[in-house]
């Protein structure tokens, strides 16, 4: 069989040789060779991409689906070129992300993708990549405005950095009409007003003040109810520091809590434990809502021990951030901002919130 073939093989190169006689399908033909050629041995000789990533700290649940995901993602691209990806930990510590920085730009790093510590320092990243003239990509803590401005209009660094992230407004908004929506609109004692408890994450952050804000102006707009806020502590993002807050709170404010918003879902995960401890019910005499739509959270929702969360698009948003560390390295200009959308998640979409 396998001589069979060989002889078919070489009886069509002889037919294709011989269908080749005229001179310009010769020279088509050889051009085509040529041009595959020459992709071939880019695709071979593709360039090794240094990619500089400092994460604000990897202690963090969703930061680290984030991380994950952005590495895996590196690493199926087919464009020929070999993307090294080095992910460093700030350790919640702006001193040690800005030593991490330097020495990426010191070490040559072709780009790099920062997750601030402190958002407040995205003008001095700006400064010192802009002077080794390196792209740099800000993820999930969006700098403030005058700092995106910075270098817009600027002849060599405008287009060489950008924001991906989520527009926090949105995820606010959504967990203030899960409440709103609600048949009794979350008002059990039937008052007229919702009284809750608002666990922040960590307030120099604009995704926890837009957070803060949002859910209760929305839910407000959507209920046309009024609302009194027992307590308000910063939790840091974090799933122990939910827990407390809200044990204390349960402790101190009793059955008058109707409803705890939590900044993130790590510290609404804090927040069912505390809940359960109390001896209290989600969803018959108290509400619970996040933001993340982290796997523990979905669980929760699917055993009514969440009323609802949000779901921060960490996929969509490490992509695009590749794709923008990418975009920069080949030369194409970047937009200011890339923006990814978040999800309202109840237990009436769970199954499909991102198909
Ligand atoms: C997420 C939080 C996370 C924080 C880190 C937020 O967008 O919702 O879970 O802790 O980013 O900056």
């Amino acid at each position: 069989m396998k001589k069979l073939l060989a002889t078919l093989a070489s009886g069509a190169m002889l037919l294709s040789l011989v269908g080749c006689s005229s001179a310009s399908t010769a020279a088509t033909a050889a051009a085509t060779e040529a041009a595959a050629a020459t992709e071939a041995a880019a695709a071979a000789s593709g360039k090794t991409v240094k990619v500089g990533v400092s994460i604000y700290k990897f202690d963090d649940n969703f930061m680290t689906l984030y991380r994950t995901e952005l590495q895996k993602y590196f690493g199926e691209q087919t464009d020929g070129n070999t993307y090294q990806v080095d992910i460093q930990d700030g350790k919640g510590d702006q001193a040690e992300q800005t030593n991490q920085i330097d020495n990426f730009i010191q070490q040559g790093y072709d780009v790099l993708i920062i997750n601030l510590v402190q958002s407040t320092s995205a003008a001095t990243v700006m400064d010192k990549c802009k002077e080794a003239n390196i792209p740099c990509v800000f993820i999930n803590r969006q700098p403030s405005d005058d700092d995106m401005n910075k270098y817009k209009d600027d002849a060599t660094y405008g287009g060489k950095y950008t924001y991906v992230g989520a527009d926090a407004r949105q995820s606010g908004k959504f967990q203030g009409e899960i409440v709103a929506d609600l048949p009794n609109k979350g008002d059990l004692n039937g008052d007229g007003k919702l009284q809750y408890v608002m666990v922040q994450g960590d307030p120099e952050n604009v995704d926890a003040q837009y957070r803060t804000e949002f859910s209760i102006s929305q839910y407000k707009e959507k209920s046309g109810l009024d609302v009194e806020q027992l307590d308000m502590q910063r939790g840091d993002w974090d799933q122990a520091k939910g827990q407390e807050i809200v044990a204390n709170d349960l402790s101190q404010y009793g059955d008058k809590i109707e409803c705890v918003f939590c900044n993130n879902d790590a510290m609404a995960l804090g927040a069912a434990q505390a809940i359960e401890a109390a001896g209290r019910t989600v969803g018959k005499d108290i509400y619970l809502v996040g933001v993340d739509a982290l796997a523990d959270a979905i669980s929760l929702i699917k055993a009514g021990k969440m009323t609802g969360t949000v779901y921060n698009d960490h996929v969509s948003q490490s992509h695009k951030a590749a794709d923008a560390a990418i975009m920069a390295v080949n030369g194409e200009k970047l937009d200011q901002f890339y923006w990814v959308d978040y999800i309202k998640v109840t237990s009436d979409n769970i199954d499909t919130y991102n198909k």
